[in-house]
């Protein structure tokens, strides 16, 4: 069933995302426990872009963060977990938002990401070797945090995501695989980090882009496929690097993204009437935010970091 709600609720996601700490006795949480840390990441990130930091207890994020460093220098999904790149991003995207960063080893870290690039240029998400462009964008994206970036070889990191690049503008998780707006979104963001961008065409990726907005306002990630909140974060972002977001129709999107709230409970769902988590709240605030709705903080597309988190690193 879908109702129309027209405004964002912002009190009840500040609650909901304060609950996710709480829920310790859900399955659900249990079932979710290697994704901890990406989870705090999301769900701070959506606090801040709606003025609410300090709904979560900082000290105990930072302590509980520091806590997931492991001995190669990347960060688990939680206790005892093997580091993973996805992992070790979050935790340098949320030490840097609460001004922590000095909490953990940075140069371990450093260490950690340069030795998963491979000579190719391409990166291993973790020590079991799997190829993916979205672990070039992590490793481009938490470097250039870190201030880092001398660390690797980003030349050759540019020449592997040039690789990914398809006859229709965007980009695949491999070289020959398929568009997807996911891996558009990390290999645009990667490009803006290394300062390449001139490598995209931006008209025609930002045509598949915008046709990607389908009737009911919302955008899906793929020719033929539905449409998903999430995707609000994927598609605009990189638009909004190509300076091309009123290429799409903003109010019809804005008005999607509204109608993925639970009323009731709080939080946003990949689409009405679905069940809410706290990734696809992330994606819809985020979305919201690069459509200008009012009374949200302005999130940077590259880092999907609040913007004035971006600015005080001078980046
Ligand atoms: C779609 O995933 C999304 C992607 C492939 C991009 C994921 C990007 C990262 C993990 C990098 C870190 C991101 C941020 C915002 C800092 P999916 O597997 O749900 O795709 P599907 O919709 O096709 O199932
Ligand atoms: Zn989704």
């Amino acid at each position: 069933m879908e109702t129309t709600i027209d405004e964002l609720l912002i009190p009840l996601h500040v609650k909901y995302i304060q609950s996710l700490d709480t829920r310790k006795d859900d399955l659900e949480y249990w079932l979710t426990e290697h994704l901890r840390v990406n989870g705090i990441y999301w769900g701070l990130t959506a606090l801040d872009l709606m003025n609410n930091i300090d709904a979560l207890p900082r000290d105990e994020v930072i302590a509980y963060v520091k806590s997931l460093q492991q001995e190669d220098g990347g960060f688990g999904g939680d206790k005892h977990h093997d580091s993973h790149m996805t992992h070790t991003l979050s935790a340098v995207q949320i030490l840097i938002t609460l001004d922590a960063i000095d909490a953990i080893n940075v140069e371990k870290v450093v260490k950690y990401v340069k030795c998963l690039q491979n000579e190719d240029g391409s990166f291993k998400g973790d020590n079991w070797g799997e190829v993916d462009s979205r672990f070039s964008y992590i490793a481009l994206s938490c470097l250039s945090l870190l201030k880092r970036l001398d660390a690797i070889n980003v030349d050759k990191t540019v020449e592997w995501i040039l690789e990914c690049k398809n006859y229709d503008g965007g980009f695949g998780s491999r070289p020959g695989s398929e568009s997807h707006s996911g891996q558009i979104f990390c290999c645009v963001a990667a490009l803006s980090i290394a300062n390449a961008l001139h490598h995209v065409d931006s008209d025609l990726l930002g045509w598949w882009l915008c046709e990607r907005q389908l009737k009911n306002g919302g955008l899906n990630g793929r020719p033929e496929k539905l449409e998903d909140v999430c995707y609000s974060w994927w598609v605009l972002s990189a638009l909004s690097v190509l300076g091309k977001v009123h290429w799409i129709n903003k109010e019809k999107l804005s008005k999607f993204i509204l109608s993925a709230q639970d009323p009731e409970n709080g939080g946003i769902s990949d689409r009405p009437g679905d069940m809410v988590d706290v990734f696809h709240t992330l994606f819809g605030v985020a979305g919201l935010s690069l459509l200008d709705y009012p009374g949200l903080k302005p999130v940077n597309p590259v880092y999907c970091m609040p913007q004035h988190v971006i600015n005080k690193l001078n980046l």
